[in-house]
């Protein structure tokens, strides 16, 4: 409907110099030949008032059908939009975490932000300028053809040079328009960053630097973009002259055919030829624009599809998804370093057995890999070599939703959403009753905080929770992953920040809360795993030492030093 629509009002559109050529001629005695046909030989005047009264017409319709077009693209760009933008966000969150790695977020969100509005605004406008350009040139040929086919040639003689320069054109600006769109990008994630570290740029009085990089970044935005507007400014007025080149060959060349009257054209169409070479030169030029758009969305397009490729973190055809999960786990030879960095292996033939139903503990100097550990079970990244087992089974042959739902991971970078204590808690938990986040609250010595706050669990949290302090923020996330009642606990040091006294209260509650489930507990602060069934001390990728508290005392080894530097003189 908006395609036809579109192309109904172009036609109407070109009807004005048509009636004005019939009624120059109608009015000097020599109406055309559709006149003649239609109504038969009518005095001038009355010819004239037909032809009045069909210009109202036509202008009648020529609106009803540009409120047509209006509607129908803007509706169609809408629901297309709406389309793409959920395909993209609904396929972001399928990808592997190394994606997000590489990516900025800044960056990411412009994507699904600015490039999904590029392609707004090119079905809203630009769709339509190409089907009206395509049906104005298609209607003006047939019309001037009719008339005279050697004038039309003069008045479309520059229309190759037209063609041939807005497809170089073209190419020149493809390559510009994706810089503009990656610059942006870099823009936004920059301010995002800037803004989310708002706190450490504070304290270290670092808004000038902050502010010389957010200075640059849009630097670079006006350059990219300042590349774009010289080839634009140039493009239009050299296609102008092009344009009037064809406009000025046909008023001289028709004007000297009605002079010497040699039956090729009357006055009237000569008018009419003069007004539609000039109506084709307005849209014409106006074809950079429109190849403007195309290539702006064109680029948009492109970034999108970067973002709609293939996740590396698959499942088999037939994914494991077991009605009860035991928790037992075995880590087999396995070898890992980051996507981002190949060269620095994090894990080196790690092997790890863990019983279903026993606690262990995991120790090991800062960036040894315990966290890259849980990750590598939750599936955020697969290893090179080696493999993870769940209950038996390869992870990678288990459904990532039944993986992750048998895992409560309480991660080392504690992160809130911005809601209530309660949403918060019950995230992803949708079906969980007061009575249940009440107790996992309590399990978590967080039940007596929220009570003081003056509005209880619907006390709102603020982004990333930065109304709470950073031992609440912890007990939150533990709460969170209490209530989630999985057959694997993950604390990945779950109670750094709060005191020892309500680490003390916290454990008192995990020997119910991890009966008969499976818990690895990773922690700088050895009190922290001292009573575990077993303790793991990861060392250059690998188990180095594994006992319990006692024994690795007896060994004498790494834990039984950072033991001693811990408890210091103490002991
Ligand atoms: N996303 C990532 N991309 C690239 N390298 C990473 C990434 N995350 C961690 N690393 C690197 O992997 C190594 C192990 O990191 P990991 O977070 O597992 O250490 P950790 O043992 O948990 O340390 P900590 O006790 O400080 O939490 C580090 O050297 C770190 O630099
Ligand atoms: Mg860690």
């Amino acid at each position: 409907m908006g395609v036809g629509s579109s192309a109904l009002n172009k036609v109407f559109d070109m009807m004005p110099p048509v009636l004005t050529g019939w009624i120059i001629d109608s009015v000097s005695g020599n109406p055309p030949w559709v006149l003649k046909m239609s109504v038969g030989t009518l005095p001038p005047l009355e010819s004239a008032m037909v032809l009045s009264g069909v210009a109202v017409l036509i202008f009648g319709l020529e609106s009803v059908f540009q409120w047509g077009y209006h509607v129908s693209f803007a509706t169609l760009a809408q629901r297309l939009v709406h389309r793409i933008r959920m395909q993209v966000l609904g396929h972001m969150q399928t990808r592997e975490m190394a994606f997000f790695d590489r990516h900025r977020l800044g960056d990411t969100l412009a994507t699904v932000t600015d490039d999904v509005s590029q392609l707004e605004r090119f079905i809203t406008n630009g769709l339509n300028e190409w089907i009206q350009l395509g049906v104005l040139v298609v209607v003006s040929i047939i019309i001037m053809v009719s008339i005279s086919w050697q004038l039309a040639a003069v008045a479309f003689l520059p229309i190759p040079i037209i063609v041939w320069g807005s497809l170089w054109y073209q190419r020149q600006m493809v390559p510009r328009f994706l810089a503009v769109r990656d610059r942006v990008g870099e823009l936004n994630a920059r301010l995002e960053n800037w803004i989310s570290g708002m706190v450490v740029v504070k304290s270290f009085t670092a808004e000038p630097l902050e502010h010389a990089r957010a200075t640059e970044a849009s630097k670079a935005v006006m350059t990219a973009n300042r590349s774009v507007i010289t080839m634009m400014a140039l493009y239009i007025p050299v296609i102008r002259l092009a344009v009037v080149g064809g406009f000025a060959g046909v008023l001289l060349i028709g004007s000297y055919w009605v002079l010497t009257d040699k039956g090729v054209l009357s006055l009237g169409e000569l008018v009419l030829f003069a007004m539609l070479t000039e109506r084709l030169l307005w849209p014409v030029t106006r074809l950079g624009s429109t190849f403007d758009e195309l290539e702006r969305s064109n680029a948009s397009a492109t970034r999108i599809e970067r973002v709609l490729v293939p996740t590396t973190v698959t499942e088999v055809a037939t994914p494991h998804r077991p009605s009860q999960v035991m928790g037992q786990l075995c880590f087999q030879g396995v070898s890992f370093s980051y996507p981002t960095a190949m060269a620095t292996p994090v894990l080196h033939r790690l092997d790890l057995d863990i019983q279903a139903g026993s606690m262990v503990g995991i120790a090991g100097a800062t960036g040894c890999g315990k966290s890259t550990l849980v990750k590598l079970l939750l599936r955020f990244y697969d290893p090179q070599q080696g493999a993870i087992y769940l209950d038996g089974v390869p992870i990678d042959q288990w459904a990532i939703r039944s993986l992750r739902q048998s895992i409560a991971l309480v991660s080392q970078d504690v992160y809130l959403f911005h809601g209530t204590i309660y949403d918060n808690i019950a995230y992803g938990m949708p079906h969980a009753t007061p009575e249940q986040v009440e107790a996992a609250a309590r399990c978590a010595a967080l039940h007596d905080v929220v009570t003081q706050f003056e509005q209880g669990y619907h006390t709102i949290v603020g982004e990333r929770g930065i109304r709470l302090s950073g031992g609440q923020r912890q007990r939150l996330s533990i709460a969170r992953a209490v209530l989630k009642n999985a057959p694997v606990l993950v604390f990945d040091e779950a109670t750094s920040s709060v005191d020892t006294e309500t680490e003390e209260a916290i454990q008192r509650q995990f020997a119910t809360v991890t009966q008969g489930k499976t818990a690895i507990v990773i922690a700088h602060r050895l009190s922290t795993i001292r009573h575990a069934d077993r303790i793991v001390v990861l060392h250059q990728g690998a188990v180095a030492e594994d006992g319990s508290h006692v024994a690795l005392l007896r060994q004498g080894g790494i834990y039984a030093r950072l033991w001693a530097t811990q408890v210091g003189h103490h002991s």
